[in-house]
């Protein structure tokens, strides 16, 4: 089974979120399930510098704006397709944000570029290579099945995943010639979302199969309150959509073997890790857990009522670390936060750092307003620090709360609150202490946590039956 998976980011090459992650893991996960997985992405500079043994298998004189090549090589492990346009990937930084923080002013047709690649590889095949199946990720890849209709050749199967509804690219109707868009197809039924163009709407219309990334989030996508307008869409591609639960990549995080702390495979093995997290952060001694967050800093990620909550997090004994960057506002009340005792904050985005503060942490706070998955928690489950979230999306499928029925059977593995709002999040951190100070059931809770399956075992099996059926029932 080919499949060629088409992505705005990929790990360890370029990543902004677990998009990333999940589309630099699931090659590895499904080779061993028979499917072989190329990937299809922009030859950003870190793309480029990366890629070896390149050899160029197309050329394209116009690729929105100036001539391009399509590349084949490897870097990180992974078979890739590389989009060699200077005029449209040849920049440094943040793959979707110029120096100023906003986002590209021609990335329409940045990305428009990428699906148009991506419909021209399904059609034509690229280096002998034909896919039978086109997985895209994103809005960034939502137009591929707009090009795909006007293109002649093979018709590869469609499926497109959402790791976030919430990103929806939309442009001015005016820009659809510029985006080589079939203007009769600009409609409700079509990629018309509200009266612009919206590439994320032409993939939910378009594809053959719809997938995200938690089986909880389907279900939410289909509610007003979590659909972003596009829940109508949602429920009318209901018999397409399917939540499949991200997986974490367990070679990288793997508490026995990290390279980056104090490797241990028992809860008693994080006490050096936290000491030295301890002494990184300038954070005395306290008597309750401390909390740490690794995170993007915007409204999604709810980080606004932790602030609200941190007094409540501070009397019972906790502290707080977090490592992120995102919203200004954030960034700013944080560095104030940070100024009393029992919080630390780095501003920033640290690999290396984020591994060191979760081995560290007692516990990881995922307090999002939605989460179509959520990967910290995760890794905190894996390390042993346990998860507080908010019960939504990935996080409620994920994490096992310590009500007093899963106390009894002893198979508690963090803690949930709802509905989402500071005061349930502030009784969420009260509970969370009172947990920490009863040893015996915290411990409990840790070993439940490190043996929780958070691999991709499952979910690889998942995507590797969804192509084929896909490919079955041709
Ligand atoms: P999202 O994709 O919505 O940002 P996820 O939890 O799925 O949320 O994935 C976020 C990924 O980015 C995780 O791998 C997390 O460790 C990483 N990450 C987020 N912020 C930082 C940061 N400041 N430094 C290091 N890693 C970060
Ligand atoms: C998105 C979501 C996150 C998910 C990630 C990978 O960025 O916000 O919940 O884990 O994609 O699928």
């Amino acid at each position: 089974m080919k499949v060629l998976s088409i992505t705005s980011e990929c790990a360890p090459l370029v990543k902004t979120g677990g998009l990333a992650d999940v589309a630099g893991a699931l090659p590895a996960a499904l080779a061993g399930r028979g499917v072989q997985m190329q990937t299809l992405i922009p030859g950003y500079p870190a793309v480029m510098a990366a890629l070896s043994d390149a050899a160029i298998i197309e050329d394209y004189d116009d690729l929105f704006g100036a001539p391009a090549r399509l590349l084949a090589g490897q870097a990180a492990g992974l078979d890739l397709l590389v989009i060699d346009a200077p005029h449209l990937f040849r920049r440094d930084g943040n793959p979707y944000l110029g120096p100023d923080g906003r986002d590209w002013p021609d990335n329409p047709e940045r990305f428009a570029a990428l699906s148009w690649v991506g419909a021209k590889i399904g059609a034509r095949g690229a280096g002998g290579w034909q896919p039978q199946v086109l997985h895209g990720h994103d809005w960034q890849a939502g137009l591929v099945t707009e090009y795909l209709h006007q293109t002649e050749g093979a018709k590869p199967h469609t499926v497109l995943t959402i790791h976030n509804v919430s990103f929806t690219g939309p442009v001015d109707p005016g820009r659809l010639h510029d985006l080589r868009l079939d203007p009769s197809r600009f409609h409700s039924e079509g990629y018309e979302f509200w009266g612009a163009i919206s590439a994320l709407k032409a993939g939910l219309m378009g594809a053959d199969r719809l997938t995200t990334v938690s089986p909880r989030y389907a279900e939410e996508l289909m509610t007003p309150e979590f659909g972003m307008g596009l829940d109508g869409v949602m429920r009318h591609r209901r018999d397409s959509l399917v939540g499949i639960l991200n997986g974490i990549d367990q070679d990288v995080w793997a508490p026995a073997t990290d390279p980056l702390i104090f490797g241990y495979d028992t809860p008693e093995g994080k006490e050096a890790n936290k000491a030295a997290l301890r002494d990184e952060l300038g954070l005395p001694e306290s008597d309750g857990p401390l909390c740490v967050i690794v995170s993007r800093m915007t409204h999604q990620k709810g980080l606004d009522m932790v602030l609200q909550a941190l007094p409540t997090l501070l009397e019972g004994g906790g502290q707080l670390a977090l490592l992120g960057s995102g919203d200004a506002d954030l960034q700013d009340a944080f560095a104030k936060a940070a100024l009393g005792p029992g919080v630390a904050v780095r501003i920033g985005y640290d690999e290396a750092f984020s591994h060191r503060m979760i081995a560290g942490g007692d516990a990881i706070l995922v307090p999002s307003r939605f989460e179509p998955c959520g990967l910290t928690q995760l890794y905190g489950l894996r390390y042993g620090t346990i998860p507080l979230v908010a019960l939504t999306g990935g996080l409620a499928d994920t994490v096992i709360n310590a009500s007093p029925a899963a106390l009894a059977r002893g198979v508690a593995t963090g803690v949930q609150f709802s509905p989402i709002n500071t005061d349930t999040l502030r009784h969420a951190l009260t509970r969370l202490c009172a947990l920490y100070a009863d040893r015996r059931t915290w411990r409990q809770m840790q070993m439940n946590a490190m043996n929780q399956p958070v691999g991709w075992d499952q979910s690889a099996s998942a995507y590797a039956d969804l192509y084929r059926q896909l490919v079955v029932a041709e």
